[in-house]
């Protein structure tokens, strides 16, 4: 969901704008721009689309200076558009802006600015930022930091802003609120790089400030950072030392990142478990130092969305089975609005890929607000939501840059199995010989994915006959049901074909009646204590004309004899099965993509970071 970039320094902008730009491009966008400032001259490029339309509009035009800023934009108020796309300038043409996140009070500021004369062209709620900021200056007659801190005391809402002026060709400003914001730091102050996460940063240099909400930093060439809070006090910059894999950020010969990401999985499930997952025991350090906090709640409550949602589905079943502690999972979009008993007696569990999504932060202020113990999963480092939890467990997947997550959810199951079973150790309350057959399946884990991938032909052969399909239906039980509703939603995500998950036996219910020889049905079907009742609901399928594809432990026979297509995931234990039985289904949502020609790893109208309500 919308990107910025920006440089200071003694290169030419424009490459590195671009080539951040592009490093941003999995966040969702739909239409991309930049501002450059080159001999006295503000040149701003706009083009509705991607970034390389927007090369191509810069083609024949100026594109010199060593201060620049640029963004991508997903629209929110007003189409995708030239003139929607930012930055966007002031009334003089002086200053230029590029902001993500939502002002929510933007129609009063604009309207009490037009009364003033003050005009406006775009349909955003951005233009008014940098119309209000160009006013209080001319009024106050006060220097650009003042004017940009007067304003966003108006600006109710998200943001993280960027924005130079032509007056002075030696400074950038930056600002944040819930909305994240990365600078990188070149050697000696010579240069300075902006970006809304680290991954355009980390090829030029490793020391990162993540700006905190309310803070706005003044950039200079040549001069130490200066950071502020919108109250006017000064802050000691925290720089912190990045660690990004340059080849994560990369398809490394896969045509998509998904396809990519997908295959990871093997590889960073071992890298979350490296340090943890001992061969006689689970060591989670947010686990050893809260020990007693984690213990001694009343319950957990899981906020998240999404995919991060039904990996919490997971780890209810998992903490409520080996933990015997009560646990609720919330959508954070509900959670945060609704009046809820949450207190200090609650932990609070948020679960995140990207550490940024904004119903997700909301939620955790509110629990926070009541005095509940926050303990986050997270994959993104220094993000938002990891900064604002007591504690918690990164997943340590590697940036996950397809919209559609995929190890991101397998990095989640696995923190939440570890974090069950560690509990429970703690809680003393599983046998010795259940910790150790866990921690052994565990560490089984990618091997068995890898089982899985192998059949990924087979997989494309499938994909193609279903890609008729307008809808499917996925039904699970126990833990293969929110892994049924992952499937669904992957489907539908970046093949815009209509899929609904349900667990199995809730099929008889209302789902049923759609049933016919044009639906296909995914059955996520594992052995389970429950397997004859789904036979019996396949049966019932069957007769109805429906098409099955079951998702079965190898050497099951007696799927095989019912499913039209089968495809088989190695034995493990019954808790840990998600973390086979979603690979195939990922897969199978990726290739009817691509038999359909659709853009996999950007599709339509969907953002990775969910950065607005
Ligand atoms: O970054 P988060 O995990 O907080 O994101 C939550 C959802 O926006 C995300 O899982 C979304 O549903 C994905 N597109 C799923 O593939």
């Amino acid at each position: 969901m919308c990107g910025i970039v920006g440089y200071i320094g003694f290169r030419e902008a424009f490459p590195i704008l671009i080539n951040g730009l592009k490093r941003l491009e999995y966040r969702g966008y739909d239409s991309a721009g930049c501002a450059l400032l080159h001999d006295g001259h503000l040149n701003v490029y706009k083009a509705k689309g991607k970034v390389s339309d927007l090369e191509h509009v810069a083609e024949t035009k100026d594109i010199k200076g060593t201060l620049g800023i640029a963004h991508t934009r997903w629209a929110t108020h007003g189409v995708p558009s030239e003139v929607n796309a930012h930055p966007h300038v002031s009334m003089s043409g002086q200053l230029a802006l590029v902001h993500n996140g939502i002002i929510e009070n933007y129609a009063i500021l604009r309207q009490r600015l037009m009364e003033k004369g003050v005009k406006f062209y775009s349909e955003t709620d951005t233009e008014i930022l940098v119309k209000l900021i160009e006013y209080i200056k001319d009024k106050r007659h006060c220097d650009l930091p003042s004017a940009v801190r007067m304003a966003l005391h108006q600006a109710i809402g998200a943001y993280a802003i960027a924005l130079i002026d032509v007056n002075e060709p030696n400074e950038l400003l930056v600002a944040r609120k819930s909305s994240p914001l990365a600078i990188g730091i070149g050697e000696d102050n010579r240069e300075f790089f902006i970006a809304s996460d680290a991954s355009p940063i980390a090829e030029y240099t490793k020391q990162v400030i993540y700006l905190n909400d309310e803070e706005i930093a003044v950039i200079r060439r040549d001069e130490p950072l200066k950071v502020i809070t919108i109250l006017n006090h000064e802050v000691e910059p925290n720089v912190q030392t990045i660690d990004i894999d340059l080849g994560m950020l990369s398809k490394g010969g896969f045509p998509h990142f998904m396809l990519k990401e997908i295959f990871d999985q093997p590889e960073v499930l071992r890298d979350c478990m490296r340090g943890r997952l001992l061969p006689d025991k689970v060591v989670l350090s947010a686990v050893e130092n809260y020990k007693d906090r984690l213990l001694s709640a009343r319950r957990f409550i899981i906020v998240s969305c999404g995919t991060s949602w039904h990996a919490g589905l997971i780890g209810k079943q998992l903490i409520e089975t080996f933990c015997e502690i009560p646990v609720e999972v919330e959508y954070a979009s509900e959670f945060r609005y609704r009046r809820s008993t949450v207190d200090e007696r609650d932990v609070v569990i948020a679960i995140s890929q990207s550490g940024e999504t904004a119903d997700t932060l909301a939620a955790i202020e509110k629990a926070k607000s009541k005095g509940a113990f926050i303990f986050g999963i997270v994959n993104a480092v220094g993000s938002s939501i990891a900064r604002a939890t007591d504690t918690g467990v990164y997943i340590h997947v590697g940036p996950e840059i397809g919209v559609a997550s995929t190890k991101a959810f397998t990095g989640q199951v696995l923190v939440l199995s570890m974090l069950a079973i560690a509990l429970a150790k703690a809680k003393n309350c599983i046998a010795q010989e259940d910790y150790l057959t866990l921690i052994g399946e565990l560490g089984c884990i990618p091997d068995k994915i890898n089982k899985v991938l192998e059949q990924n032909d087979r997989i494309r052969e499938l994909a193609r006959i279903f890609t008729y399909a307008h809808n499917f239906l996925y039904l699970g039980r126990g833990y293969n049901y929110p892994v049924a509703l992952e499937g669904a939603l992957k489907l539908k995500e970046i093949s815009y074909i209509h899929a609904e998950g349900y667990p199995a036996a809730e099929m008889k219910h209302g789902p049923i009646a759609l049933i016919d020889s044009e639906m296909p049905v995914v059955f996520v079907a594992t052995h389970h204590k429950l397997h004859k009742k789904i036979i019996s609901n396949m049966m019932e399928v069957k007769s109805r004309g429906g098409r099955i594809i079951a998702i079965v432990t190898e050497g099951d026979e007696d799927m095989k004899k019912i499913a039209d297509e089968v495809i088989e995931v190695p034995e493990t234990e019954n808790c840990l099965v998600p973390l086979l039985s979603v690979i195939p289904l990922q897969l199978l949502a990726y290739h009817v993509a691509v038999a359909k020609g659709l853009n996999v790893d950007q599709p339509r109208n969907l953002a990775k970071s969910v950065t607005v309500e």
